[in-house]
């Protein structure tokens, strides 16, 4: 949806963010220990060089929680202000309860209403405008965006395919009204979906159509299967469709842009979409040689990097846009 058909309302801010990783590095050469594969197919097919794989003890929620405390923090908001909790994830800490009430009891943010939400990859920007919704009807006044990943603990570690993609991390942001009538903040929104294509992405078993038993886990049910050539089209197709329309929408060029910041899956996805956006090389942010597809964290982690790097500052133009399971897609223009 675009702001333009409610131009009274104040804009939904981004105040602060937060981002957590891992100690634990595991990096290309690493992984040629544990299946047939090499740094050099792996850096020239996707861009990345190394992951991080979260310990025993750390989860979605725990890696949420660091995140958004750190959000928090820069915000100078105390948890006892968060009105609303939404955590984006497809590696909840258990079926229930939500992974967002985890973290909500983490950071002693009581006040606050708590819920998950699944859209996969582009789980954080169906997030975003979820909690954007919240703060333009004046329901809630603060809001803490999270996205939170243990890939690692849904990958089948002797699938090639499959267990050279993805890292752990999370990512958060906390969302307000902007009081001060100067800053544009979330300006457009695309979000799509196509349920016909979610087998090419999918962990089959685990849920209510294939529980848990010895022969589901036998079989590895439970782990991460992929059609990734499939999944590559329509990575770009949809990435693009998303992207071009927020842009549309805002009445904003793509040169406009300081920077795009994309789901971080594949270098070779995101020079396709920089390339039809016939966007410049300078105006994409990449961090996925350092942390593989985060699934929802990616994109959030990329902004809180961009803005540490002093890649993004306010006031300028940013547009996230990912892909992923279900399939869905997603792209947000916003005024940082
Ligand atoms: N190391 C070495 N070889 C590998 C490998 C690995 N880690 N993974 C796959 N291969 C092999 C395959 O077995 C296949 O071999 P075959 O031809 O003998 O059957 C071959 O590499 C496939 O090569 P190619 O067709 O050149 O791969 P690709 O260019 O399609 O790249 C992906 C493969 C997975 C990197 C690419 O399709 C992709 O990125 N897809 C999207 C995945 C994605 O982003 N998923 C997350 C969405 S949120």
């Amino acid at each position: 949806m675009s702001r333009k058909a409610v131009a009274n309302q104040a804009a939904c801010v981004i105040e602060a963010t937060g981002m957590y990783v891992p100690d634990r590095v595991l990096n290309n050469h690493d992984l040629e220990k544990i299946v047939d594969t090499s740094d050099e197919w792996i850096r020239t097919r996707t861009g990345i060089v190394e992951r991080r794989i979260g310990e025993a003890s750390e989860t979605s929620g725990t890696m949420g929680a660091h995140a958004a405390r750190q959000a928090l923090e820069r915000a100078g908001i105390a948890p006892q202000e968060v009105d609303l909790v939404i955590c984006a994830t497809i590696t909840p800490d258990m079926p229930f309860p939500s992974t967002a009430s985890v973290i909500q009891a983490e950071l002693g943010a009581f006040n606050a209403a708590c819920f998950d939400m699944e859209a996969a990859c582009a789980g954080f920007i169906y997030a975003l405008q979820i909690g954007a919704q919240f703060l333009y009807s004046g329901t809630y006044d603060t809001v803490l965006v999270i996205g939170a990943e243990k890939m690692s603990s849904v990958l089948d570690w002797s699938d090639r395919n499959t267990c050279v993609l993805f890292g752990d991390g999370a990512g958060a942001a906390v969302l307000r009204r902007d009081e001060t009538g100067t800053r544009r903040g979330l300006i457009s929104t695309i979000l799509g979906a196509d349920g016909r294509y979610g087998s090419i992405l999918s962990v089959p078993g685990g849920g209510s159509k294939l529980p848990p038993t010895v022969e589901t886990v036998q079989r590895g049910e439970h782990f991460l299967k992929m059609s990734g050539a499939e999944v590559y089209k329509q990575a770009v197709l949809r990435m693009q469709q998303a992207a071009s329309g927020a842009l549309k929408e805002a009445g904003v060029a793509a040169g406009d842009l300081k920077l795009l910041i994309p789901h971080q899956a594949n270098r070779r996805i995101i020079q396709a979409l920089v390339d039809r956006l016939g966007l410049r090389d300078d105006q994409v942010f990449i961090n996925l040689d350092r942390y593989g597809n985060t699934s929802a964290a990616s994109v959030i982690m990329a902004l809180h990097e961009a803005v540490e790097q002093g890649a993004l500052k306010r006031g300028d133009l940013f547009m996230f846009a990912a892909f992923g399971a279900g399939l869905s897609w997603a792209a947000s223009l916003m005024e940082y």
